[in-house]
């Protein structure tokens, strides 16, 4: 969708819709009044006979209103005018996102950006609103030879903000553009986590790092098995090397800020299939393991948004990809490794291969001499039952870096929640073989599995995300979410704010 401001008197502004706010006990907005005015009350009138449900996202449509140039009105019940919860805002406009995609309209002129949503400014508003909107827009038919009607789904092509009168324009154009931004980010995201293993291979994550490279500008290295294998990167290799599918190790580079700032890097897991290589996962649901590059997956997402934004800072990127299949090459439970960082590790499950592929990429990142490390991982299901879909999970070894995602999380409702990453779950992951083990003992599945990244990051300012509930939704209509391109995208936007 493209989205634009205007301040046009809302009766005469010529839209095949306007989207229009009404509050409890039929209390009507500022445009509602003005558009009961210009129609010698014809919307109050309306209201009467109680059609609209009180409910917010309710909504009801209207047509030809005597005296409204537009030849539609959609109504839309939005709570208590004082005090619109975020929540009922949010779940607000995903209704409206669904009324009006299947209504066939060009020009939607909307008028609810001065809604007082209990901590959203107006710009912030309408950041949430075209994030949401994109959301409930958004379609994965690609593989289908027959594509989606369009009888109902024909979205607008344009959304056209009214802005209140305390509002400069400028600011708000800055805030539609870096919301298109990260969901140009977004969609990227989501696509390539809904794409099949068969399609979305190691190969193809990398070509289409490559490609992104080539259109922005980035630098980019590419490392095959063999380069892999010079490197000494034993814990990536002994995953891989289950799968016919040859890995690659991709590393790009946006230089936004100056030579002497030290960059940011993102380390994502790209898992393009995880079976779960000998210590075989269950039948059950194990599709959903396409996604488990998700992490690979938004640090691309970050880099696409990044790059459309031009952000002053330097950022790295690094993914590790590959499958974890079972096979006669595969490594085996008990196989003992020797990871880039030097560190034996013994490998008691086949299963916990993100941690081990981290762990290398994680190494790797020192040579940048970064500022912070982040690393973005579908990497425990026991993060779906501590947190289930809500919030990622943070562990961070610097606080510093652990309130800055946070605050991040919070302004872009992409949010984070801290688990303790303390030296006494260590000991869970000790090894009588090798220096560590690749699963902990007990409880904690978590944060052990965080406290064996942690052993790759000692000295480095490092933060790990957990998104294994986050990333995507399950079940029948299973799907990518884009989690957490908004939340590292806020974040770069928030550190190039400070750097300007
Ligand atoms: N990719 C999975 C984690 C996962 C599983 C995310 C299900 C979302 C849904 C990861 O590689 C894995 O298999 N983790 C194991 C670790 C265990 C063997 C210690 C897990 O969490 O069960
Ligand atoms: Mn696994
Ligand atoms: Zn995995």
């Amino acid at each position: 969708m493209h989205y634009s401001i205007t301040r046009e008197n809302p009766a005469l502004e010529n839209a095949d819709c306007l989207i229009v706010g009404i509050f409890r006990a039929k209390k009507l907005s500022n445009v509602a009044e003005q558009l009961d005015k210009a129609s010698k009350g014809a919307i109050r009138e309306i209201l009467a006979n109680g059609d609209l449900i009180e409910e917010p996202g309710q909504s009801l449509l209207l047509y030809a209103i005597p005296g409204v140039r537009s030849p539609r009105i959609l109504l839309v019940y939005c709570g208590e005018e004082e005090k619109v919860q975020l929540l009922d805002f949010r779940k607000l406009i995903a209704l409206l996102t669904q009324r009006i995609k299947t209504l066939n309209l060009d020009r939607v002129s909307y008028y609810l950006a001065d809604l007082q949503v209990l901590g959203l400014d107006c710009s912030r508003n309408i950041h949430q609103t075209i994030e949401i909107m994109e959301d409930g827009l958004y379609t994965f038919d690609q593989l289908k030879t027959k594509k989606i009607d369009k009888a109902v789904y024909s979205p607008p092509k344009n959304l056209i903000f009214y802005l209140p009168e305390s509002e400069h324009s400028s600011d708000i154009a800055k805030t539609i553009q870096q919301a298109i931004a990260i969901n140009v980010g977004i969609k990227f995201t989501k696509d390539l986590a809904n794409l099949p293993g068969n399609i979305c291979t190691p190969r193809y994550m990398a070509e289409q790092a490559t490609n992104l490279a080539k259109d922005t500008g980035l630098a980019i290295t590419v490392l095959d098995k063999d380069a892999v294998q010079t490197e000494g990167m034993g814990a990536l290799l002994a995953v891989a090397r289950g799968s016919t599918e040859p890995l690659r190790f991709v590393v790009l580079e946006y230089k936004g800020g100056g030579n002497e700032q030290k960059p940011v890097v993102l380390v994502g897991k790209g898992v393009t299939f995880d079976a779960g290589g000998i210590s075989l996962k269950p039948a059950a649901s194990m599709e959903e393991m396409k996604f488990d590059m998700a992490g690979a997956a938004s640090v691309l997402g970050a880099f696409k948004s990044i790059t459309t934004l031009k952000l002053p800072i330097n950022v790295i990127g690094i993914m590790p990809l590959t499958e974890n299949l079972p096979s006669g090459s595969a490594v085996k439970p008990g196989d003992v490794v020797k990871s880039l960082s030097g560190q034996t590790i013994e490998i008691i499950n086949t299963d916990a291969e993100g941690r081990l592929i981290l762990a290398d990429a994680l190494t790797y990142s020192r040579r940048f001499d970064p500022d912070v490390v982040i690393d973005i991982a579908t990497l425990t299901s026991a993060m779906i039952i501590a947190l289930g879909s809500v919030a990622t999970g943070l562990m961070s070894n610097y606080k510093a870096l652990a309130t800055e995602l946070e605050r991040a999380g919070d302004q872009s409702y992409d949010r984070v929640w801290s688990l303790p990453l303390w030296e006494d779950y260590q000991e869970q992951i000790e090894s009588n073989v090798a220096d560590v083990a690749n699963v902990g003992i007990n409880g904690g599945k978590s944060i052990t599995a965080a406290c064996f990244l942690a052993r790759f990051t000692r000295q480095l300012h490092w933060a790990h995300l957990d998104v294994a509930g986050t990333a995507w939704k399950s079940g029948k209509d299973k799907t990518a979410t884009g989690r957490p391109v908004s939340l590292l995208v806020q974040f770069l936007i928030n550190r190039s704010n400070k750097k300007d």
